[in-house]
């Protein structure tokens, strides 16, 4: 794959609403006060336990995260149903995750100074789809303009650089020669904001990469891809059991209605964020320094980290660069961001990279469930 493609631009699209962790602990305490008093006499009984409150300081102090951005508040912060109120769309309409993946492809497209003309495949991958089919990423596609083709691909967290990957092997082949790789990321739909453990964690957006055969001429700086790797390693420390078999195996309506709506469902979001700690920061550090082995890289100049906790990524970058990274070295936006699953990295990217000389090599680098994780080393040319 060495240089023979490039990462012409990237684009962003960042919702309209933002939950900062006051408002949200705010939201899940009011919650937790009306769960307890709903189950006094069991708790008086000892049949169940109390619910604990949820506090900003911890919150801040165990990931770093401060505030998200959302796609829709007033539902999270109701106390009364705490998830997102996302209306249904009819067929007619654009759905919401290509409504924000065109936004965030118009970006990127703008950026390299190309056109929907000069794009030949769109792929969508991202942690959660809409729907089973047709594939977000032909409706993207359609209202785009793109000719060609496209397919949606779901890895997770992982999402991104598995997705960039894919795209790269195909320009690579010449099965296309331009492909937009884009990442619409509503995580707030999947989580359950009654778990204490985990309410404060993901945030909403959308990010795009376009990807171009490197002999394509260009008057702007880009990105040589000079390796992309990815692993997988099963585990069920972070799973979703939400599908199509879910409704098949229940009972009646009612009781699927109980089962998703309840304060510890499987069918959102759930993981042992503990051990899921632990077991990925020596995977993706050992990852990272095997690649640049690899491809003899050895000086790294930034670090564009899957933005899932502030804590894993200095370990990760400490442990490859040998010393505590700055600012500059390993840019944070999940303070301003949360954890946005695949998207994560990619706003890294998108938003501290122009500082960056030519050739300076930088790092796109993802984990999660799966487990899943993908390392793609970065070279800024001059133009
Ligand atoms: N408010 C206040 N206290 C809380 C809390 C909350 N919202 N949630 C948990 N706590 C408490 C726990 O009850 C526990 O109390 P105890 O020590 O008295 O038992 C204590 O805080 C520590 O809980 P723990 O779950 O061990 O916290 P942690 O330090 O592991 O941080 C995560 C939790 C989720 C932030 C952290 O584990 C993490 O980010 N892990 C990686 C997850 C990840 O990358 N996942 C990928 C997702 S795509």
């Amino acid at each position: 794959m060495r240089s023979s493609v490039v990462l012409a631009a990237t684009g962003l699209f960042t919702p309209p609403h933002a939950i900062s962790n006051d408002e949200l602990v705010g939201a899940y305490n009011a919650w937790v006060g009306r769960w307890n008093d709903q189950h006094a006499s069991q708790i008086a009984a000892g049949e169940v336990e109390a619910k604990q409150p949820s506090s900003s300081e911890f919150i801040e102090k165990a990931s770093g995260i401060r505030s998200r951005f959302v796609m829709d508040r007033s539902g999270i912060l109701d106390v009364t149903r705490m998830a997102p109120r996302l209306p249904r769309r009819g067929n007619d309409e654009l759905s919401i995750l290509a409504e924000m993946s065109v936004v965030a492809c118009e970006d990127a497209l703008a950026r390299a100074g190309r056109t929907a003309a000069d794009v030949d495949a769109v792929i969508v991958a991202c942690s959660n789809l809409q729907r089973a089919y047709p594939a977000i990423a032909v409706e993207v596609q359609h209202a785009l303009g793109v000719r060609g083709f496209g397919f949606d691909m779901n890895v997770a967290c992982s999402s991104a650089t598995f997705g960039l990957r894919a795209a790269a092997d195909m320009i690579t082949a010449g099965s296309a020669r331009a492909i937009l790789v884009v990442n619409p990321e509503i995580c707030s739909a999947h989580l359950n904001f009654k778990d204490r453990d985990c309410h404060f964690i993901f945030g909403d957006v959308a990010t795009a990469m376009l990807l171009e055969h490197a002999d394509i001429p260009r008057e702007k700086p880009v990105f040589e891809i000079l390796g992309a790797r990815l692993e997988t390693s099963f585990s069920n420390n972070i799973r979703n059991n939400l599908g199509f078999l879910n409704r098949a195996e229940s009972a009646d309506d009612a009781e699927l209605l109980a089962r998703m709506t309840a304060p510890d469902t499987d069918l959102l979001f759930v993981q042992e964020g503990r051990k899921v700690f632990k077991d990925i920061i020596p995977m993706v550090s050992r990852m990272i320094v095997a690649h640049m082995d690899e491809l003899r890289i050895e000086k790294l100049d930034r670090m564009w980290l899957h933005q899932a906790n502030l804590n894993m990524n200095r370990l990760i970058a400490t442990k490859v660069l040998g010393h505590e990274p700055s600012a500059e070295e390993a840019p944070v936006v999940l303070d301003r961001f949360a954890n946005t699953s695949s998207a994560g990295s990619v706003i890294a990217l998108h938003l501290h990279h122009e500082d960056l000389a030519p050739g300076a090599i930088g790092l796109l680098c993802s984990f999660g469930a799966g487990y899943s994780a993908g390392t793609v080393f970065l070279r800024r040319t001059a133009s």
